[in-house]
Protein backbone atom coordinates (compact mmCIF):
# COMPACT_ATOMS: atom_id res chain seq x y z
CA UNK A 1 0.00 0.00 0.00
CA UNK A 2 1.30 3.59 -0.39
CA UNK A 3 2.72 5.66 2.31
CA UNK A 4 3.36 9.46 2.63
CA UNK A 5 1.04 9.99 -0.89
CA UNK A 6 -1.83 12.17 -1.74
CA UNK A 7 -4.14 12.69 -4.66
CA UNK A 8 -4.40 16.57 -5.43
CA UNK A 9 -6.60 17.04 -8.81
CA UNK A 10 -6.38 20.01 -11.12
CA UNK A 11 -2.70 20.29 -10.97
CA UNK A 12 -2.42 21.32 -14.01
CA UNK A 13 -4.58 24.28 -13.40
CA UNK A 14 -2.17 25.05 -10.15
CA UNK A 15 0.67 27.65 -9.59
CA UNK A 16 3.59 25.21 -10.62
CA UNK A 17 7.53 24.94 -10.43
CA UNK A 18 8.42 22.07 -13.44
CA UNK A 19 11.47 19.95 -12.36
CA UNK A 20 11.65 18.03 -15.86
CA UNK A 21 14.70 17.99 -17.55
CA UNK A 22 17.93 16.70 -16.71
CA UNK A 23 18.08 14.50 -13.71
CA UNK A 24 21.45 12.85 -12.63
CA UNK A 25 20.96 8.76 -12.28
CA UNK A 26 22.31 5.94 -11.09
CA UNK A 27 21.23 2.40 -12.65
CA UNK A 28 21.18 0.13 -9.25
CA UNK A 29 20.05 -3.58 -10.42
CA UNK A 30 20.81 -5.22 -7.08
CA UNK A 31 19.24 -2.09 -4.76
CA UNK A 32 22.16 -1.40 -3.07
CA UNK A 33 21.62 1.91 -2.75
CA UNK A 34 19.12 0.98 -0.51
CA UNK A 35 18.88 -2.62 1.03
CA UNK A 36 22.76 -3.14 2.60
CA UNK A 37 24.06 -6.66 2.21
CA UNK A 38 22.88 -7.51 5.74
CA UNK A 39 19.08 -7.00 4.35
CA UNK A 40 18.54 -3.99 6.23
CA UNK A 41 17.86 -0.86 5.14
CA UNK A 42 21.43 1.13 4.04
CA UNK A 43 21.52 4.24 5.96
CA UNK A 44 24.25 5.50 3.74
CA UNK A 45 22.11 4.44 0.83
CA UNK A 46 22.39 6.82 -2.38
CA UNK A 47 19.35 8.59 -1.14
CA UNK A 48 21.32 10.42 1.18
CA UNK A 49 23.23 12.02 -1.95
CA UNK A 50 26.65 11.89 0.19
CA UNK A 51 29.19 14.24 -0.73
CA UNK A 52 33.21 13.23 0.00
CA UNK A 53 33.23 15.29 3.41
CA UNK A 54 36.75 14.93 3.89
CA UNK A 55 39.87 13.00 1.57
CA UNK A 56 39.53 9.70 3.80
CA UNK A 57 35.66 9.63 3.60
CA UNK A 58 34.23 6.46 1.62
CA UNK A 59 31.48 7.63 -0.54
CA UNK A 60 31.25 4.67 -2.92
CA UNK A 61 28.73 7.07 -5.53
CA UNK A 62 28.30 10.60 -6.81
CA UNK A 63 25.17 12.06 -8.15
CA UNK A 64 26.73 15.14 -9.52
CA UNK A 65 29.72 12.95 -11.38
CA UNK A 66 27.30 10.58 -12.49
CA UNK A 67 25.23 9.90 -16.01
CA UNK A 68 21.59 11.98 -16.52
CA UNK A 69 18.19 10.86 -17.87
CA UNK A 70 15.35 13.06 -19.36
CA UNK A 71 12.57 14.16 -17.58
CA UNK A 72 10.05 13.15 -18.37
CA UNK A 73 10.66 10.01 -20.24
CA UNK A 74 11.02 6.02 -20.42
CA UNK A 75 14.59 5.20 -19.44
CA UNK A 76 14.45 2.12 -22.45
CA UNK A 77 15.04 4.75 -24.83
CA UNK A 78 17.21 7.20 -24.14
CA UNK A 79 20.08 4.96 -23.41
CA UNK A 80 20.73 1.56 -25.44
CA UNK A 81 21.74 -0.01 -22.25
CA UNK A 82 18.64 0.52 -20.40
CA UNK A 83 16.46 -1.05 -23.84
CA UNK A 84 15.31 -4.26 -21.95
CA UNK A 85 16.11 -2.79 -17.90
CA UNK A 86 13.98 -4.05 -15.66
CA UNK A 87 15.09 -2.92 -11.92
CA UNK A 88 15.71 0.42 -9.70
CA UNK A 89 17.24 3.38 -11.16
CA UNK A 90 17.87 6.33 -8.62
CA UNK A 91 16.74 10.18 -9.88
CA UNK A 92 18.17 12.92 -8.54
CA UNK A 93 18.11 16.68 -8.85
CA UNK A 94 18.77 19.65 -6.65
CA UNK A 95 15.48 21.51 -5.68
CA UNK A 96 15.81 25.11 -4.87
CA UNK A 97 12.84 27.69 -4.07
CA UNK A 98 12.74 31.22 -2.44
CA UNK A 99 11.68 32.49 0.42
CA UNK A 100 8.87 34.04 -0.87
CA UNK A 101 7.55 31.06 -2.28
CA UNK A 102 7.77 29.44 0.84
CA UNK A 103 5.83 32.12 2.56
CA UNK A 104 3.17 30.93 -0.14
CA UNK A 105 1.12 28.38 2.07
CA UNK A 106 2.00 24.82 1.18
CA UNK A 107 4.61 23.10 -1.38
CA UNK A 108 3.66 19.68 -3.00
CA UNK A 109 5.64 17.44 -5.00
CA UNK A 110 3.74 15.86 -7.81
CA UNK A 111 4.64 13.15 -10.12
CA UNK A 112 2.87 12.06 -13.12
CA UNK A 113 3.98 8.80 -13.66
CA UNK A 114 6.52 6.37 -12.23
CA UNK A 115 6.47 2.87 -13.08
CA UNK A 116 6.42 1.10 -11.74
CA UNK A 117 7.13 2.00 -8.08
CA UNK A 118 8.58 4.60 -6.53
CA UNK A 119 10.23 6.23 -3.54
CA UNK A 120 10.24 9.68 -2.66
CA UNK A 121 13.52 11.30 -0.41
CA UNK A 122 14.13 14.95 0.42
CA UNK A 123 17.30 15.92 2.27
CA UNK A 124 17.76 12.01 2.80
CA UNK A 125 14.79 11.63 4.17
CA UNK A 126 12.25 9.08 3.28
CA UNK A 127 8.84 10.44 2.37
CA UNK A 128 6.73 8.57 0.64
CA UNK A 129 6.14 4.70 -1.40
CA UNK A 130 3.93 4.11 -3.87
CA UNK A 131 3.26 1.94 -6.36
CA UNK A 132 1.23 2.12 -10.05
CA UNK A 133 2.98 2.97 -12.75
CA UNK A 134 0.62 5.11 -14.67
CA UNK A 135 -1.20 7.29 -12.16
CA UNK A 136 -0.42 10.35 -10.35
CA UNK A 137 0.36 11.33 -6.96
CA UNK A 138 1.71 14.02 -4.77
CA UNK A 139 3.81 14.28 -1.80
CA UNK A 140 3.57 17.03 1.12
CA UNK A 141 6.79 18.88 1.60
CA UNK A 142 5.88 21.43 3.53
CA UNK A 143 8.66 22.73 6.76
CA UNK A 144 10.82 20.52 4.59
CA UNK A 145 11.63 22.60 1.80
CA UNK A 146 12.85 25.71 3.27
CA UNK A 147 14.35 28.58 1.65
CA UNK A 148 17.45 27.53 0.01
CA UNK A 149 18.59 24.32 -2.34
CA UNK A 150 17.81 20.56 -1.10
CA UNK A 151 18.50 17.72 -2.53
CA UNK A 152 15.28 15.51 -4.12
CA UNK A 153 16.53 11.61 -4.81
CA UNK A 154 13.42 9.50 -6.63
CA UNK A 155 14.16 5.74 -6.75
CA UNK A 156 11.98 3.95 -9.58
CA UNK A 157 11.50 -0.04 -10.03
CA UNK A 158 10.15 -1.26 -12.77
CA UNK A 159 10.35 -4.97 -11.87
CA UNK A 160 8.06 -7.34 -12.80
CA UNK A 161 6.26 -8.93 -9.81
CA UNK A 162 3.09 -11.22 -9.49
CA UNK A 163 1.73 -9.21 -6.95
CA UNK A 164 1.41 -6.01 -8.84
CA UNK A 165 -0.77 -4.81 -10.91
CA UNK A 166 0.23 -5.05 -13.60
CA UNK A 167 2.11 -8.43 -12.97
CA UNK A 168 4.45 -10.42 -14.81
CA UNK A 169 3.50 -10.19 -18.10
CA UNK A 170 2.18 -7.59 -20.96
CA UNK A 171 1.94 -7.04 -24.75
CA UNK A 172 3.53 -3.69 -23.97
CA UNK A 173 6.88 -2.41 -23.30
CA UNK A 174 8.03 -1.99 -20.23
CA UNK A 175 9.21 1.77 -19.67
CA UNK A 176 10.93 2.20 -16.49
CA UNK A 177 11.23 5.52 -14.91
CA UNK A 178 9.70 9.02 -14.29
CA UNK A 179 7.58 8.98 -17.45
CA UNK A 180 5.36 11.88 -17.40
CA UNK A 181 5.92 15.41 -15.72
CA UNK A 182 7.32 15.95 -11.95
CA UNK A 183 6.46 19.63 -10.60
CA UNK A 184 6.54 21.20 -7.22
CA UNK A 185 2.78 22.69 -6.86
CA UNK A 186 2.81 25.62 -4.53
CA UNK A 187 -1.26 25.83 -2.25
CA UNK A 188 -2.56 28.50 -0.09
CA UNK A 189 -2.88 26.91 3.29
CA UNK A 190 -6.26 26.19 3.04
CA UNK A 191 -7.12 24.65 -0.67
CA UNK A 192 -9.40 22.79 -2.70
CA UNK A 193 -7.48 18.82 -2.82
CA UNK A 194 -10.48 17.95 -5.04
CA UNK A 195 -13.35 20.08 -6.96
CA UNK A 196 -15.02 18.45 -9.75
CA UNK A 197 -18.39 18.72 -11.72
CA UNK A 198 -19.97 16.13 -13.69
CA UNK A 199 -23.47 15.49 -15.13
CA UNK A 200 -25.51 12.25 -13.50
CA UNK A 201 -27.20 10.04 -15.86
CA UNK A 202 -30.47 11.78 -15.24
CA UNK A 203 -29.21 15.03 -15.88
CA UNK A 204 -28.56 16.34 -12.49
CA UNK A 205 -24.90 18.33 -12.71
CA UNK A 206 -23.12 17.19 -9.44
CA UNK A 207 -19.61 17.72 -7.80
CA UNK A 208 -17.81 18.04 -5.03
CA UNK A 209 -15.03 19.83 -2.81
CA UNK A 210 -12.18 18.01 -0.41
CA UNK A 211 -10.52 20.74 1.31
CA UNK A 212 -7.28 20.28 3.39
CA UNK A 213 -5.92 22.43 6.02
CA UNK A 214 -9.32 23.91 7.48
CA UNK A 215 -12.97 23.79 6.05
CA UNK A 216 -14.62 26.85 4.61
CA UNK A 217 -17.52 27.85 2.13
CA UNK A 218 -16.34 27.40 -1.55
CA UNK A 219 -17.19 29.99 -4.02
CA UNK A 220 -18.23 28.24 -7.87
CA UNK A 221 -18.99 30.02 -10.63
CA UNK A 222 -19.88 29.08 -13.95
CA UNK A 223 -20.43 32.69 -16.03
CA UNK A 224 -21.68 31.11 -19.36
CA UNK A 225 -24.49 29.68 -17.33
CA UNK A 226 -24.71 32.20 -14.61
CA UNK A 227 -23.97 30.28 -11.57
CA UNK A 228 -22.04 31.94 -9.17
CA UNK A 229 -23.04 30.24 -5.17
CA UNK A 230 -21.27 28.35 -2.76
CA UNK A 231 -20.88 24.66 -1.78
CA UNK A 232 -19.47 22.34 -0.21
CA UNK A 233 -18.49 18.33 0.23
CA UNK A 234 -20.60 16.58 -2.78
CA UNK A 235 -23.45 19.03 -4.13
CA UNK A 236 -25.97 19.03 -7.02
CA UNK A 237 -26.73 22.61 -9.26
CA UNK A 238 -30.16 22.98 -10.45
CA UNK A 239 -29.20 24.12 -14.05
CA UNK A 240 -29.52 22.66 -17.67
CA UNK A 241 -25.69 23.58 -19.32
CA UNK A 242 -25.77 23.11 -23.08
CA UNK A 243 -24.55 20.07 -23.37
CA UNK A 244 -21.07 18.47 -24.92
CA UNK A 245 -21.68 16.15 -27.62
CA UNK A 246 -18.89 13.43 -29.82
CA UNK A 247 -17.98 15.67 -32.15
CA UNK A 248 -19.58 19.14 -30.96
CA UNK A 249 -17.82 19.69 -27.49
CA UNK A 250 -19.01 22.33 -25.63
CA UNK A 251 -16.30 23.20 -22.65
CA UNK A 252 -17.88 25.79 -19.98
CA UNK A 253 -15.03 27.88 -17.72
CA UNK A 254 -15.56 26.89 -14.20
CA UNK A 255 -14.18 28.89 -11.27
CA UNK A 256 -13.54 27.51 -7.69
CA UNK A 257 -12.48 29.78 -4.93
CA UNK A 258 -12.22 29.47 -1.47
CA UNK A 259 -9.89 31.95 0.54
CA UNK A 260 -6.78 32.45 -0.71
CA UNK A 261 -7.42 29.23 -3.42
CA UNK A 262 -8.59 29.75 -6.91
CA UNK A 263 -9.05 27.15 -9.60
CA UNK A 264 -10.09 27.47 -13.00
CA UNK A 265 -11.32 24.19 -14.98
CA UNK A 266 -13.13 23.77 -18.62
CA UNK A 267 -16.07 21.29 -17.64
CA UNK A 268 -18.33 19.62 -20.41
CA UNK A 269 -21.71 17.91 -19.10
CA UNK A 270 -23.11 14.99 -20.96
CA UNK A 271 -25.29 12.02 -19.85
CA UNK A 272 -24.32 8.21 -20.58
CA UNK A 273 -26.46 5.73 -19.84
CA UNK A 274 -27.30 2.33 -21.32
CA UNK A 275 -30.81 1.44 -22.33
CA UNK A 276 -30.64 -2.40 -23.28
CA UNK A 277 -28.33 -3.16 -25.43
CA UNK A 278 -28.02 -0.01 -26.68
CA UNK A 279 -25.76 3.08 -25.19
CA UNK A 280 -27.00 6.31 -25.25
CA UNK A 281 -25.48 9.65 -24.94
CA UNK A 282 -27.56 12.74 -23.84
CA UNK A 283 -30.14 10.62 -24.92
CA UNK A 284 -29.35 9.48 -28.55
CA UNK A 285 -28.41 6.12 -29.01
CA UNK A 286 -24.45 6.06 -29.97
CA UNK A 287 -22.49 3.61 -31.95
CA UNK A 288 -19.04 4.18 -30.55
CA UNK A 289 -17.22 3.64 -33.63
CA UNK A 290 -13.48 4.00 -32.13
CA UNK A 291 -10.16 2.50 -32.17
CA UNK A 292 -7.78 1.55 -29.72
CA UNK A 293 -4.41 3.72 -28.37
CA UNK A 294 -1.30 2.96 -26.52
CA UNK A 295 0.60 5.68 -24.66
CA UNK A 296 3.03 5.76 -27.13
CA UNK A 297 4.73 8.88 -28.99
CA UNK A 298 3.21 9.18 -32.58
CA UNK A 299 7.30 8.17 -33.57
CA UNK A 300 9.99 6.89 -32.12
CA UNK A 301 8.36 4.22 -29.96
CA UNK A 302 8.73 6.22 -26.80
CA UNK A 303 6.11 6.61 -23.39
CA UNK A 304 3.90 9.73 -24.91
CA UNK A 305 3.55 12.65 -22.00
CA UNK A 306 2.82 15.53 -23.97
CA UNK A 307 0.27 17.91 -24.94
CA UNK A 308 1.39 17.73 -28.13
CA UNK A 309 1.49 13.48 -28.42
CA UNK A 310 -1.80 13.94 -27.26
CA UNK A 311 -2.86 16.10 -30.20
CA UNK A 312 -1.17 13.99 -32.86
CA UNK A 313 -2.69 10.64 -31.73
CA UNK A 314 -5.96 11.95 -31.43
CA UNK A 315 -5.82 13.94 -34.39
CA UNK A 316 -5.15 10.86 -36.31
CA UNK A 317 -8.21 8.90 -34.44
CA UNK A 318 -10.65 12.00 -35.86
CA UNK A 319 -9.17 11.80 -38.91
CA UNK A 320 -10.13 7.72 -38.91
CA UNK A 321 -13.44 8.94 -38.06
CA UNK A 322 -13.50 8.01 -34.86
CA UNK A 323 -15.80 9.25 -31.97
CA UNK A 324 -14.37 6.99 -29.45
CA UNK A 325 -10.87 6.26 -28.35
CA UNK A 326 -10.37 3.15 -25.64
CA UNK A 327 -7.07 4.62 -23.74
CA UNK A 328 -5.54 0.86 -23.27
CA UNK A 329 -4.51 -0.68 -21.02
CA UNK A 330 -3.51 1.77 -17.67
CA UNK A 331 -4.41 5.61 -17.17
CA UNK A 332 -2.70 7.74 -20.13
CA UNK A 333 -1.42 11.40 -19.65
CA UNK A 334 -3.77 14.00 -18.52
CA UNK A 335 -3.33 15.55 -21.90
CA UNK A 336 -5.08 13.45 -23.53
CA UNK A 337 -8.21 13.14 -21.68
CA UNK A 338 -8.43 16.86 -21.68
CA UNK A 339 -7.23 16.98 -25.52
CA UNK A 340 -10.50 14.00 -25.97
CA UNK A 341 -12.64 16.82 -24.09
CA UNK A 342 -11.64 19.54 -26.71
CA UNK A 343 -11.99 17.48 -29.53
CA UNK A 344 -15.41 15.59 -28.46
CA UNK A 345 -13.71 12.32 -28.59
CA UNK A 346 -15.84 10.01 -26.06
CA UNK A 347 -13.35 7.95 -24.24
CA UNK A 348 -12.83 4.53 -21.91
CA UNK A 349 -10.08 5.00 -19.29
CA UNK A 350 -8.39 1.67 -17.69
CA UNK A 351 -6.90 -0.24 -15.19
CA UNK A 352 -3.84 -2.22 -15.85
CA UNK A 353 -5.43 -4.88 -14.66
CA UNK A 354 -3.93 -7.21 -16.93
CA UNK A 355 -4.12 -10.81 -17.82
CA UNK A 356 -2.07 -12.79 -14.68
CA UNK A 357 -3.09 -11.07 -11.16
CA UNK A 358 -2.59 -12.52 -8.38
CA UNK A 359 -6.49 -11.66 -7.55
CA UNK A 360 -6.28 -13.88 -4.26
CA UNK A 361 -3.85 -11.49 -2.41
CA UNK A 362 -5.82 -8.69 -0.44
CA UNK A 363 -2.59 -6.41 -0.61
CA UNK A 364 -3.01 -6.47 -4.77
CA UNK A 365 -6.78 -5.75 -4.51
CA UNK A 366 -5.74 -2.87 -2.10
CA UNK A 367 -3.79 -1.17 -4.39
CA UNK A 368 -5.67 -1.65 -7.34
CA UNK A 369 -8.27 0.34 -5.37
CA UNK A 370 -5.74 3.15 -5.36
CA UNK A 371 -4.67 3.18 -8.63
CA UNK A 372 -8.69 3.26 -9.57
CA UNK A 373 -9.22 6.47 -7.33
CA UNK A 374 -6.00 7.82 -8.49
CA UNK A 375 -7.68 7.41 -11.95
CA UNK A 376 -11.02 8.31 -11.45
CA UNK A 377 -10.10 11.44 -8.61
CA UNK A 378 -7.61 13.11 -11.94
CA UNK A 379 -10.45 12.83 -14.44
CA UNK A 380 -13.85 12.45 -13.13
CA UNK A 381 -14.71 16.22 -14.87
CA UNK A 382 -13.67 15.22 -18.14
CA UNK A 383 -16.98 14.97 -20.38
CA UNK A 384 -15.41 12.80 -22.58
CA UNK A 385 -14.54 9.68 -20.21
CA UNK A 386 -17.34 7.40 -20.29
CA UNK A 387 -16.30 4.18 -19.17
CA UNK A 388 -13.80 3.02 -16.21
CA UNK A 389 -12.62 -0.40 -17.30
CA UNK A 390 -11.17 -2.35 -14.15
CA UNK A 391 -9.34 -5.42 -16.18
CA UNK A 392 -8.73 -6.80 -19.27
CA UNK A 393 -8.38 -10.02 -20.31
CA UNK A 394 -8.66 -11.76 -17.04
CA UNK A 395 -9.50 -15.19 -17.10
CA UNK A 396 -12.84 -16.31 -15.07
CA UNK A 397 -12.57 -18.03 -11.82
CA UNK A 398 -14.05 -16.86 -8.41
CA UNK A 399 -11.01 -14.78 -7.24
CA UNK A 400 -10.79 -13.19 -9.87
CA UNK A 401 -14.27 -12.45 -10.31
CA UNK A 402 -14.95 -11.64 -6.70
CA UNK A 403 -11.32 -8.91 -7.02
CA UNK A 404 -13.53 -7.34 -10.38
CA UNK A 405 -16.56 -7.28 -8.87
CA UNK A 406 -15.11 -5.02 -5.76
CA UNK A 407 -13.40 -3.02 -8.32
CA UNK A 408 -16.18 -2.29 -10.28
CA UNK A 409 -18.57 -1.42 -6.95
CA UNK A 410 -15.56 0.77 -5.45
CA UNK A 411 -15.76 2.47 -9.04
CA UNK A 412 -19.38 3.49 -8.64
CA UNK A 413 -18.85 4.66 -5.64
CA UNK A 414 -16.25 7.13 -6.37
CA UNK A 415 -18.25 8.13 -10.02
CA UNK A 416 -21.91 7.08 -9.96
CA UNK A 417 -22.24 8.57 -13.64
CA UNK A 418 -20.14 6.93 -15.18
CA UNK A 419 -20.33 3.15 -17.12
CA UNK A 420 -17.93 0.62 -15.63
CA UNK A 421 -17.02 -2.40 -17.85
CA UNK A 422 -14.07 -4.52 -18.47
CA UNK A 423 -12.07 -6.46 -21.14
CA UNK A 424 -12.99 -9.55 -21.35
CA UNK A 425 -11.39 -12.52 -23.56
CA UNK A 426 -12.66 -14.43 -26.45
CA UNK A 427 -11.05 -18.11 -25.89
CA UNK A 428 -9.45 -19.80 -28.90
CA UNK A 429 -12.58 -21.24 -31.33
CA UNK A 430 -13.63 -22.59 -34.66
CA UNK A 431 -17.49 -21.50 -33.62
CA UNK A 432 -19.62 -18.56 -35.52
CA UNK A 433 -22.01 -17.89 -32.52
CA UNK A 434 -20.86 -16.15 -29.82
CA UNK A 435 -22.37 -16.41 -26.60
CA UNK A 436 -21.32 -14.17 -23.68
CA UNK A 437 -21.96 -15.83 -20.47
CA UNK A 438 -18.52 -14.72 -18.51
CA UNK A 439 -20.23 -14.66 -15.13
CA UNK A 440 -18.07 -10.77 -15.12
CA UNK A 441 -20.73 -9.64 -17.11
CA UNK A 442 -23.15 -9.28 -14.03
CA UNK A 443 -20.81 -6.98 -12.66
CA UNK A 444 -20.43 -4.51 -15.26
CA UNK A 445 -22.75 -2.07 -17.26
CA UNK A 446 -21.32 -2.92 -20.87
CA UNK A 447 -19.77 -6.14 -22.35
CA UNK A 448 -16.16 -5.74 -23.32
CA UNK A 449 -15.00 -8.03 -25.75
CA UNK A 450 -11.53 -8.80 -27.29
CA UNK A 451 -12.22 -11.51 -30.04
CA UNK A 452 -9.36 -11.91 -33.46
CA UNK A 453 -11.45 -14.03 -35.39
CA UNK A 454 -9.65 -14.78 -38.77
CA UNK A 455 -6.12 -13.89 -36.87
CA UNK A 456 -5.43 -16.12 -33.61
CA UNK A 457 -7.95 -18.34 -34.21
CA UNK A 458 -11.04 -18.72 -37.18
CA UNK A 459 -11.27 -18.28 -40.98
CA UNK A 460 -11.31 -14.83 -42.90
CA UNK A 461 -14.07 -16.59 -45.20
CA UNK A 462 -16.48 -17.15 -42.68
CA UNK A 463 -16.28 -14.38 -39.98
CA UNK A 464 -18.96 -12.64 -41.38
CA UNK A 465 -21.35 -15.10 -40.31
CA UNK A 466 -20.12 -14.80 -36.63
CA UNK A 467 -22.68 -13.94 -34.57
CA UNK A 468 -22.28 -12.12 -30.55
CA UNK A 469 -24.93 -11.91 -28.31
CA UNK A 470 -24.53 -12.10 -24.40
CA UNK A 471 -26.89 -13.88 -21.23
CA UNK A 472 -26.79 -10.47 -19.78
CA UNK A 473 -29.18 -8.06 -22.11
CA UNK A 474 -26.67 -5.28 -21.90
CA UNK A 475 -24.47 -3.57 -24.58
CA UNK A 476 -22.26 -5.96 -26.14
CA UNK A 477 -18.25 -3.44 -27.72
CA UNK A 478 -15.21 -4.99 -29.22
CA UNK A 479 -12.94 -3.63 -27.41
CA UNK A 480 -9.97 -5.40 -29.60
CA UNK A 481 -10.30 -6.91 -33.40
CA UNK A 482 -7.72 -6.61 -35.93
CA UNK A 483 -4.69 -8.05 -37.23
CA UNK A 484 -1.35 -7.75 -38.13
CA UNK A 485 0.67 -5.92 -41.40
CA UNK A 486 4.34 -5.01 -42.12
CA UNK A 487 3.88 -1.01 -43.62
CA UNK A 488 4.92 -1.09 -46.85
CA UNK A 489 4.65 -4.78 -47.03
CA UNK A 490 2.61 -5.42 -49.74
CA UNK A 491 1.70 -8.81 -51.67
CA UNK A 492 -1.97 -11.41 -52.02
CA UNK A 493 -4.35 -10.79 -49.58
CA UNK A 494 -3.63 -14.74 -48.56
CA UNK A 495 0.24 -13.86 -47.23
CA UNK A 496 0.34 -13.04 -43.89
CA UNK A 497 1.50 -9.50 -42.29
CA UNK A 498 0.92 -7.73 -45.94
CA UNK A 499 -1.08 -4.77 -45.79
CA UNK A 500 -3.62 -6.47 -47.85
CA UNK A 501 -4.27 -9.45 -45.72
CA UNK A 502 -4.53 -7.03 -42.61
CA UNK A 503 -7.41 -4.67 -45.02
CA UNK A 504 -9.27 -8.04 -45.98
CA UNK A 505 -9.17 -9.13 -42.78
CA UNK A 506 -10.52 -5.51 -41.83
CA UNK A 507 -13.17 -5.47 -44.71
CA UNK A 508 -14.62 -9.32 -43.08
CA UNK A 509 -14.65 -8.14 -39.64
CA UNK A 510 -16.41 -4.88 -40.83
CA UNK A 511 -19.26 -6.97 -42.13
CA UNK A 512 -19.34 -9.16 -39.45
CA UNK A 513 -19.91 -5.87 -37.34
CA UNK A 514 -22.91 -4.63 -39.33
CA UNK A 515 -24.49 -8.03 -39.36
CA UNK A 516 -24.40 -7.52 -34.95
CA UNK A 517 -24.95 -4.13 -34.47
CA UNK A 518 -27.57 -2.69 -32.97
CA UNK A 519 -30.59 -1.10 -34.73
CA UNK A 520 -29.60 -3.87 -37.19
CA UNK A 521 -31.17 -6.01 -34.33
CA UNK A 522 -27.83 -7.13 -32.63
CA UNK A 523 -26.39 -6.54 -29.50
CA UNK A 524 -22.75 -4.81 -31.03
CA UNK A 525 -23.01 -1.32 -30.04
CA UNK A 526 -19.62 -0.48 -30.82
CA UNK A 527 -15.90 -1.39 -31.72
CA UNK A 528 -12.27 0.16 -30.79
CA UNK A 529 -10.12 -2.30 -33.13
CA UNK A 530 -6.24 -2.82 -31.94
CA UNK A 531 -4.91 -0.35 -32.55
CA UNK A 532 -4.21 2.89 -33.92
CA UNK A 533 -0.74 2.71 -34.35
CA UNK A 534 2.13 0.22 -34.31
CA UNK A 535 3.70 0.17 -31.06
CA UNK A 536 6.77 -1.62 -28.81
CA UNK A 537 6.32 -4.62 -27.38
CA UNK A 538 9.05 -7.55 -26.01
CA UNK A 539 6.71 -10.74 -27.53
CA UNK A 540 6.35 -9.64 -30.51
CA UNK A 541 10.04 -10.78 -32.02
CA UNK A 542 9.57 -11.94 -35.92
CA UNK A 543 12.99 -10.54 -37.54
CA UNK A 544 12.19 -7.98 -40.67
CA UNK A 545 8.52 -8.03 -39.69
CA UNK A 546 8.01 -7.11 -36.08
CA UNK A 547 11.37 -6.57 -34.67
CA UNK A 548 10.27 -5.75 -31.24
CA UNK A 549 6.38 -3.68 -32.56
CA UNK A 550 3.18 -5.57 -32.57
CA UNK A 551 2.15 -5.16 -36.04
CA UNK A 552 -1.57 -4.84 -35.56
CA UNK A 553 -1.56 -0.62 -35.65
CA UNK A 554 -3.91 0.75 -38.75
CA UNK A 555 -0.31 3.25 -38.51
CA UNK A 556 3.16 2.24 -38.32
CA UNK A 557 5.60 3.15 -35.96
CA UNK A 558 6.82 6.11 -38.41
CA UNK A 559 3.50 7.76 -39.67
CA UNK A 560 2.58 5.63 -42.46
CA UNK A 561 -0.79 4.74 -42.88
CA UNK A 562 -1.89 1.09 -43.90
CA UNK A 563 -4.25 -0.08 -46.77
CA UNK A 564 -6.33 -1.10 -43.40
CA UNK A 565 -6.87 2.16 -42.37
CA UNK A 566 -8.98 3.07 -45.48
CA UNK A 567 -10.77 0.17 -44.98
CA UNK A 568 -11.98 1.44 -41.52
CA UNK A 569 -12.26 5.00 -42.47
CA UNK A 570 -14.79 4.04 -44.94
CA UNK A 571 -16.74 2.26 -42.65
CA UNK A 572 -16.81 4.85 -40.56
CA UNK A 573 -17.50 7.59 -42.73
CA UNK A 574 -20.60 5.37 -43.49
CA UNK A 575 -21.74 5.41 -40.05
CA UNK A 576 -20.97 8.87 -39.24
CA UNK A 577 -23.61 9.79 -42.02
C1 LIG B 1 -4.67 -8.99 -26.42
C2 LIG B 1 -4.29 -7.89 -25.46
C3 LIG B 1 -3.49 -6.80 -26.11
C4 LIG B 1 -2.53 -7.41 -27.12
C5 LIG B 1 -3.36 -7.98 -28.22
C6 LIG B 1 -2.50 -8.70 -29.30
O1 LIG B 1 -6.03 -9.03 -26.56
O2 LIG B 1 -5.39 -7.29 -24.81
O3 LIG B 1 -2.78 -6.09 -25.10
O4 LIG B 1 -1.64 -6.43 -27.64
O5 LIG B 1 -4.29 -8.96 -27.75
O6 LIG B 1 -2.40 -9.93 -29.21
O7 LIG B 1 -1.95 -8.00 -30.12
Amino acid sequence: MNTGTINISNVLQRSRISLNGAWNIIVDPYEMGYIGILGDRNDRGFFRDHRPRHPGDRVEYDFDSSPTLTVPGDWNTQDERLHFYEGTVWYRRTVEVSAVQVATGRIFLHIGAANHTSRVFLNGEELSTHAGGFSPYAVELTGRLTAGAHSLVIQVDNRREPHRIPAMRSDWWNFGGLTRAVDLVFVPDVFMQHAWLTMAPDGRVIGGVTLRGGDSDVRLRIPSLNVDTTVSHTFELDIAPERWNPGAPVLHEVHWSCERDHVTDDVGFRTVETDGTDIVVNGTRTFLHGISIHSETPSGGRRANTVEHASTLLGWAQELGANFVRLAHYQHDEHMVREADRRGILAWCELPVYWGIAFDQPNVLGNAQEQLEELIVRDRSRAAVIFWSVANETLPSPERTAFLTKLADTARELDPTRLISAAMLTLPTQELDHLIDDPLGAAVDVIAINQYLGWYYGDRETIPEATWRSIFGKPIVFTEMGGGAKAGYHGDEGEIWTEEYQAALYRAQIEMVKANRTGNGGEVAGLSPWILKDFRAPVRVLPGIQDGYNRKGLISEEGERKLAFGVLQSYYEEVAN
